[in-house]
């Protein structure tokens, strides 16, 4: 552990080491050779009530005229490109390019598993995945035996076992359409499907029969050989009758016919070979905005559960019982919980008896129950007028230091929670009816859970993918055989040349401003000396309660490979490493303990000597992207050697006045609120740029999407303008890689646009840290 009163001469000594480090800063760049390319200002301000002014601020935004669309506004567009000629300009120093190019093709270069399921519960039990390959940028759907599947783990699954089921290219003859979600029939006869266009939530369902393969591409939206009808404009939620006769779904309520989340949704019933304008209306749209339902049935199709949640994951529930009644919006209802109080996800229905996970008094989360009392059944017009409550009673209580992520039913009776725990993945096997832990699972396992698929609540097994941050995917069967759970190892998918056994994984924890132990992972090569002289690539989330840690990132490895770099993720506050609590801590009016929890992993790993002084990258994306350009400025000069911004928000502001905005309130708060104003306005990176307060910003490169919906380039465009004019002689670089075509996925988005940005990324570092490459 780290002491925090260091003796005087370890003191000087880092004082020393931090000055001859800035004295030998290398980012090769000069603004007299090549200055920063100009743009026009306009006289555009907006004004918002201060609590702290006691009345209005008011605040310029001379590169406003950004925002006008970039996939149609000329100027824009010419604006874009003059960033990314000085770009390349200062990219074409790096004299190892092609090595660069190479480092991060082959963390590229394997067999992308995904979505295995084990459909266990049949006459006849398969397995279920996708693949794609380096180069592809859609899946292929494959089926296979049970034999099949156990012979392809010899090979380590170099090759698919099975058939060719479903392949997402054919789904469009330009390639634009994707699959989004899909279910499978509970007796495996049908597969429903949503079809997606470019980077949208909202698609159609079309249905196929499981012995009919896509694997050709026709004009005929959804494909050839499927089942006639489509169901437009929904969402994605949708639950299979037991029975397999149809299925319930949600659609989007836009009277215009359009695509508006924001309007609330329908639930319906389609019959299977019938046409969708004879689809039944079960319960009309919800008229609160950002209100959104899921339906759940019991195995026995005695129950039915509408959960109706907010943006924010309160919701209120509802129950009936579909054989007493024929199918309609008049059913007969009874409320559990109408008032959308709690955070609630459903988990299984044993008898009469309902089983979710619940935030109740408990913020960390925890499983209760409601017990159904059909007898209270009424028939109302609209299911918000239903006001009985019932209280729920615990089933397994919090965990410390723990969030319940999700939650899934293995063989009808028990449960595995999905934890994060002292800033892990783990997880728990409970009893539901007893409530008494069975066993936790794979407890030293060092990765973290990329995903987890059941085939439903009847199902004894689970398919888990694990990634880490030196093996892209992981497989485990988790089989319930009678007494405990058994499980199997499929495959370990490495990158050429790589020893998963080559690497070591640390938990450290620094100390933040406040005195707070920050808990932080470092993963580096064994041979990697920790002598104060190695790189860092630091990463965080740190918003929304979420974990983001030990996973897989071609941009990581890469770096961790070329130049004997540590990889870190730090749990700072607003993510979700210890808890719910851990997320306040960080959240809204506590937002700057989120940064100084960054600088505080920063320093420490200097402290350390993993980190050389100035050697330390901040990289995230999204709000982490956000953070990394705020600590950019708020850091002491030369704790970050260079920062990368993906994907970010960097004007608060912006944000809150478009699609993605009601969503941020909880995580950040209302910038209409005079006292969360202030806050906002004290880190929002745009409205924080002031060459009189700081000297100084590290090299930063932005990385926005141009056809991003929630995150529109105009962020990236308008700071980074702000920057180059609010410092024309900076002594570092301050640049712009604008992703084509490309919406605002960081992970999973096109494979070519992605290995682009990944160069560029890395390419930047090398430069803006001197680094030289090692293998
Ligand atoms: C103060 O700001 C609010 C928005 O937050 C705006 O509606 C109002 O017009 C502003 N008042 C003045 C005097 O600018
Ligand atoms: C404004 O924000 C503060 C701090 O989060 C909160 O206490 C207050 O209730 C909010 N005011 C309104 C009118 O919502
Ligand atoms: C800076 O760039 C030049 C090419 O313009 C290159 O020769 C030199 O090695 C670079 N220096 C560093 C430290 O990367």
């Amino acid at each position: 552990m780290f002491a925090l009163k260091l003796p005087l001469s370890s003191l000087l000594l880092f004082v020393l080491l931090t000055f001859v480090a800035f004295a030998q800063k290398a980012p090769n760049f000069s603004t007299k050779q090549t200055p920063f390319p100009k743009a026009r200002q306009v006289s555009k301000t907006w004004s918002y009530r201060s609590a702290k002014a006691h009345g209005n601020v008011t605040y310029p935004d001379p590169y406003f005229w950004m925002e006008r669309p970039y996939t149609t506004d000329k100027e824009v567009q010419q604006f874009a490109a003059n960033q990314q000629a000085f770009t390349e300009k200062y990219m074409s120093k790096c004299t190892n390019a092609n090595a660069i190019d190479k480092s991060i093709r082959d963390a590229y270069d394997f067999n992308d598993y995904f979505g295995f399921t084990f459909m266990d519960d049949q006459k006849n039990p398969f397995y279920f995945f996708s693949l794609k390959r380096i180069g592809e940028n859609r899946k292929t759907y494959y089926i296979a035996t049970p034999a099949e599947f156990e012979a392809a783990s010899k090979t380590n699954f170099a090759n698919p076992p099975g058939r060719k089921f479903f392949d997402e290219n054919a789904l469009s003859v330009d390639g634009t359409a994707s699959l989004s979600t899909y279910y499978f029939s509970l007796d495996s006869k049908y597969f429903a499907y949503l079809v997606t266009e470019a980077d949208a939530s909202v698609g159609t369902w079309y249905i196929r029969e499981t012995s009919s393969p896509l694997l050709k591409a026709s004009k005929t939206p959804g494909g050839d050989g499927r089942l006639p009808e489509a169901i437009p404009r929904c969402d994605g939620s949708l639950m299979w009758k037991p029975d397999s006769s149809g299925f319930y779904y949600t659609q989007v309520n836009d009277p215009k016919g359009g695509t508006n989340t924001d309007i609330g949704s329908v639930a319906r019933f389609h019959k299977v070979g019938t046409a969708y304008e004879k689809d039944i209306l079960i319960v009309h749209a919800d008229p609160s905005q950002d209100s959104f339902y899921t339906l759940y049935e019991s195995l026995d199709g005695q129950w039915l559960i509408l959960i109706n949640s907010q943006g924010t994951g309160e919701a209120a529930v509802y129950a009936t019982r579909p054989l007493e009644q024929p199918l309609s919006d008049k059913m007969k209802w009874i409320s559990l919980a109408p008032a959308k109080e709690d955070i609630i996800y459903s988990i299984a229905i044993v008898g009469n008896t309902f089983y979710a996970q619940s935030d109740h008094d408990a913020p960390n989360g925890k499983v209760v129950k409601y017990e159904m009392d059909w007898s209270k059944a009424r028939s109302v017009s609209k299911l918000q007028d239903l006001k009985d409550k019932v209280n729920p009673i615990d089933v397994i209580p919090a965990r410390a230091n723990a969030q319940m992520t999700f939650s899934l039913v293995l063989d009808n009776d028990k449960v595995v929670l999905v934890m994060t725990e002292n800033g892990k993945y783990v997880l728990y096997l409970y009893s539901l009816l007893t409530g008494k832990l069975i066993q936790p699972i794979l407890p030293e396992e060092t990765f973290t859970i990329h995903e987890v698929y059941y085939a439903d609540s009847g199902s004894k097994h689970m398919m888990v993918t694990y990634w880490g941050p030196y093996s892209p995917r992981k497989s485990v069967q988790i089989g319930w055989d009678g007494t405990k759970i058994v499980a199997t190892t499929f495959f370990v998918e490495t990158v050429k040349g790589v020893a998963p056994g080559d690497y070591i994984t640390e938990q450290l924890q620094a100390t933040s401003k406040d005195g707070t132990k920050v808990p932080f992972f470092a993963v580096y090569n064994k041979n990697t000396k920790l002598d104060g002289t190695a790189p860092v690539i630091m990463h965080f989330a740190g918003a929304y309660g979420i974990i983001e840690n030990l996973f897989w990132y071609p941009l990581h490895f890469s770096i961790m490979r070329l130049y004997g770099a540590v990889i870190v993720y730090a749990g700072v506050r607003g993510g979700g490493d210890k808890g719910n609590e851990w997320r306040i801590a960080g959240e809204r009016l506590n937002r700057q303990n989120t940064f100084d929890d960054i600088i505080a992993v920063a320093q420490d790993l200097v402290k350390r000597k993993i980190a050389g002084p100035g050697k330390v990258i901040a990289e995230g994306q999204g709000a982490g992207g956000t953070f990394a350009a705020v600590v950019g400025r708020q850091a002491p000069p030369n704790t970050f050697g260079a920062i990368l911004s993906d994907i970010a928000p960097t004007d608060w502001f912006l944000i809150s006045r478009g699609i993605a905005g009601s969503s941020q309130v909880a995580d950040f708060g209302d910038p209409n609120n005079a006292t969360e104003f202030d806050v906002i306005r004290s880190w929002s990176p745009l409205q924080n740029i002031d060459p009189t307060k700081q000297k100084v910003f590290p090299p930063i490169l932005l990385t926005p999407s141009d056809s991003d919906q929630y995150t529109a380039p105009a962020h990236a465009f308008k700071y980074i303008a702000q920057l180059q004019n609010s410092y024309p002689n900076s002594p570092n670089p301050f640049l712009m890689h604008l992703q084509k075509n490309a919406g605002g996925n960081a992970v999973d988005g096109n494979q070519a646009t992605l290995i682009k940005k990944a160069f560029h990324q890395q390419c930047f570092v090398q430069l803006a840290l001197g680094l030289t490459q090692r293998v």
